[in-house]
């Protein structure tokens, strides 16, 4: 018999009674996090990915409790309001090109539905009902809802769950460790690439709308594709009349050093970017989508009667979730936070790498704040499951040791606050050698125990 109450969590064991393992958070502040019993642990994952400006920001609190207090909700169906008004202004004069028309929703996979949904509705409006496949990567995670989750490319997500059919089509994942022995960065691109415009050839371009991409695959395993992949398949997206949407979920607001990577980092001007996280710095949930402004221009020469985008949420806009978002930038502005990144990242990426010299890591890999260690116990002699465990144990040593790292099949990942110092990320990286030491040593013993046959 099941107990009477049980928070179910996302990804939740059903055959377990309610899941006891989970580390039971009291407080945090800076990048420590303090678990009930009041143990100081360095928040790896910033929370999930989102915590960029730190926790426990008064100033942040301040503007959340003062909105709540002058105005604490309107409706987006019959009322807007200045600040978010202010809001769109402020995020469009960083977004890149033309993508100035900006919908706020209330996570990132309602900002990836409403993406999808656009392309639909756009492809409906231009009177090319047919043109709606969506071309999405292996190993990409794009949200939680029915057609992000149909959309994503991570398998193990989709056991046992229904999927939307005839949506969606997947390629490879741009993972260059994976790539054939002796090929190059630049020949497995042309390969990705080759293959992501056969795919659309073979579907027909008739029938193919839009393409989804995290510009580095983040829950994926922090996968940084070989040098110009993201601009030769927005290339080919133009090539083929097919919608470019950039997830910038994870890479938005900083994490790379940049408060929208597509461009500046990648050189892609999409015609859509989705971000959420960063962007109230998880303070508060939100999510938006930015879409460019041609988009919009072409919707109009096709459409000359009202027609309605009717897609929304009751919390659009939602005025907490704005005044979260402007302090989260103020901070952002005020302490130079992107410039701070590009100066800590590569100390960061530097001191993860030096752990290459550990038999158990096969690759440290990643770009800005962003990081992911792949590990074997016996890189000659890979076993996937005794190298998914290896990764939990790793973890679980590096709680007790005062890390939170975000354990993900045979990886560690990490993406701490962009407030970390050099000093703090020795403290990161000497606690994840340690942790590392002792899981191998722990399974090089159990190793020599388990009888050979
Ligand atoms: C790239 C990417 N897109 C979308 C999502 C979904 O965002 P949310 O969990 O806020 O719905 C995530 C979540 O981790 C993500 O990493």
């Amino acid at each position: 018999m099941t107990s009477a109450t049980e928070l179910v969590y996302p990804w939740h064991d059903v055959t377990t009674d309610g899941d006891d393992s989970k580390m039971i958070l009291s407080k945090a502040e800076g990048i420590y996090a303090f678990d009930r019993d009041g143990n100081k642990l360095i928040d790896g994952p910033a929370g999930m990915w989102c915590v960029n400006v730190g926790h426990g920001r008064r100033e942040m609190a301040d503007a959340i409790a003062n909105q709540v207090l002058a105005l604490p909700y309107a409706s987006p169906w019959y009322f807007g309001t200045d600040e978010a008004n202010r809001l769109t202004e402020r995020l469009t004069s960083y977004s890149p090109g033309d993508l100035n028309h900006v919908f706020y929703t209330t996570c990132g996979s309602t900002a990836v539905d409403s993406a999808i949904r656009f392309v639909f509705f756009y492809n409906n409006c231009r009177n090319l009902p047919d043109k709606k496949t969506i071309i999405a990567r292996r190993g990409g995670y794009h949200g939680s809802t029915f057609l992000s989750a149909t959309i994503s490319g991570k398998s193990a997500d989709k056991d046992l769950m229904d999927m939307a059919e005839g949506v969606v089509h997947h390629v490879s994942m741009p993972k260059p460790l994976d790539r054939p022995e002796g090929m190059s960065l630049d020949e497995f691109r042309d390969q990705l690439v080759d293959e992501f415009e056969q795919t659309i050839l073979d579907l027909g371009p008739e029938t193919v709308g839009g393409y989804i991409a995290e510009p580095i695959l983040a829950s994926g395993g922090v996968v940084v594709p070989p040098p110009g992949y993201n601009a030769a398949m927005h290339a080919v997206c133009r090539k083929y009349d097919v919608l470019y949407i950039s997830d910038e979920v994870v890479t938005g607001f900083g994490r790379l050093g940049e408060m929208f990577a597509s461009e500046s980092v990648f050189d892609v001007v999409p015609d859509m970017i989705t971000t959420a996280k960063g962007i109230t710095s998880g303070y508060i949930p939100m999510g938006a989508l930015f879409i460019s402004n041609r988009l919009f221009e072409e919707l109009r020469e096709h459409r000359a009667d009202a027609t309605y985008f009717s897609n929304g949420f009751t919390y659009s806009g939602h005025p907490v979730a704005v005044a979260a978002a402007h302090t989260n930038l103020d901070i952002m502005e005020r302490e130079s936070l992107l410039a701070h990144v590009r100066e800590v990242a590569p100390y960061f990426q530097q001191r993860l790498a030096e752990l290459v010299e550990l038999d158990c890591v096969v690759e440290a890999r990643g770009e800005g704040l962003m990081a992911c260690l792949q590990c074997s116990v016996n890189p000659a002699n890979p076993d996937v499951d005794r190298d998914y465990a290896f990764a939990a144990e790793v973890d679980k040593i590096a709680q007790a040791k005062g890390l939170i790292l975000r354990p993900f099949e045979d990886m560690c990942i990490l993406s701490p606050p962009l407030i970390i110092t050099t000093e703090q990320i020795d403290d990161l990286v000497g606690i994840l050698h340690a942790s590392l030491v002792e899981a191998h040593r722990r399974e090089s013993v159990s190793d020599r125990r388990t009888p050979q046959t």
